[in-house]
């Protein structure tokens, strides 16, 4: 496709509406803002900028999002984050977006929970007030956690409430942590208790047996990634069935190495197969994505016709956290695209 097309293309799915729903704030750094935190607080980069997004795989990503989250110690600086999130989706035209956020990572708040998820909401209601998108909050807990700091999480957001936070979920690295799904599952059972929505990062770092549990275990209304899950053909009928959303993330799913190119990535084959698939960022700065450019990516690798892509963006209105309302807005010009 040459530039002016690509650029017709990129402007036309600027306009579709649509939802993100598998997106970290941890993954939302600039290189340059990294770096100038970096050099105020007089702690040094694994690498120089320029190479600073270079990542051998999903352990190594990980240990970097420490270093950049342990910089963000500040109230102006997560404000700073937080309201840069919400640009980046007024820039591709997503109209809700799920924001996965992981206390482990967040070093300089441990111990304030509270004081971190205002500090997060006053950069999304800054936001919000100057007309940027509505975002939700979906609170990690890291795959390498026990049952105890698990359960402890879910009652302490049952008594914040605080109103940004709509569900549970889990993430990091089930290769590291084998499996975990029985260590977290009475946690995940009282989220869903306490009206807490639950979503869980599987078929990634973990097989088929990782999505199963997510389902079995951990009640997922969602699946953060899933792709894995076409290695078992059971499993493909089991979701297709139970029409569990994944929140998949080509892009990612490259860069750190779960595929190697993206005409061997399943979820053309997963979609085909009645998987309810979205398309997503996952970690969009640090990982050099976004979403118009996914839509894009799938659109030209696998032929998806507007039909198609409409479906999917359907998929991540539906599969999304947002209120009623924002769901009805936003499937009503859907219908218009
Ligand atoms: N945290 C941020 N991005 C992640 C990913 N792709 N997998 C697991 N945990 C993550
Ligand atoms: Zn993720």
């Amino acid at each position: 496709m040459n530039a002016t097309l690509q650029s017709l293309e990129a402007s036309r799915l600027k306009l579709l509406p649509k939802a993100e729903v598998h997106l970290h704030l941890e993954g939302c750094f600039e290189a340059a803002t990294i770096a100038q935190w970096a050099k105020s607080e007089g702690v040094a980069l694994p690498r120089p900028q320029e190479d600073l997004f270079k990542f051998s795989g999903l352990a190594d990503f990980l240990d970097f999002l420490d270093l950049a989250c342990g910089l963000a110690s500040t109230t102006e600086r997560l404000v700073e984050l937080s309201y840069g999130l919400s640009q980046r989706l007024a820039d591709n035209g997503t109209g809700y977006a799920d924001v996965i956020f992981n206390p482990t990572h967040w070093h300089a708040w441990h111990g304030r929970m509270g004081a971190l998820l205002d500090a997060m909401d006053a950069g999304f209601k800054a936001a919000e007030q100057d007309g940027l998108p509505s975002v939700g909050l979906c609170v990690s807990l890291l795959r390498t956690q026990s049952a105890d700091e698990a359960t402890e999480l879910v009652d302490a957001l049952h008594t914040m409430r605080h109103p940004r936070v709509m569900a549970l979920s889990v993430d990091g690295n089930e290769a590291t942590a084998g499996r975990t799904g029985p260590r977290f599952a009475d946690a995940f059972r009282r989220a869903g208790n306490v009206g807490l929505r639950r979503t869980v990062h599987a078929g990634e770092s973990s097989g088929p047996e990782g999505v199963w549990d997510a389902v079995n275990l951990l009640g997922a209304d969602r699946i953060d990634h899933g792709v894995r899950a076409i290695e078992d053909a059971a499993l493909v009928s089991m979701l297709a069935d139970r029409q569990i959303p994944l929140g998949i993330c080509p892009t990612s799913n490259l860069v750190l190495r779960v595929y190697p190119s993206i005409q061997e990535h399943p979820i053309e084959k997963l979609r085909a197969a009645g998987v309810r698939v979205s398309v997503n960022t996952d970690d969009p700065a640090l990982l050099g994505a976004s979403l118009v450019g996914e839509y894009a990516l799938c659109r030209h690798t696998f032929g998806w016709t507007d039909e198609v892509t409409k479906s999917v963006a359907q998929t991540s209105i539906n599969a999304s956290f947002a209120n009623a309302d924002v769901k009805a807005q936003l499937l009503k010009s859907l219908k218009d695209w």
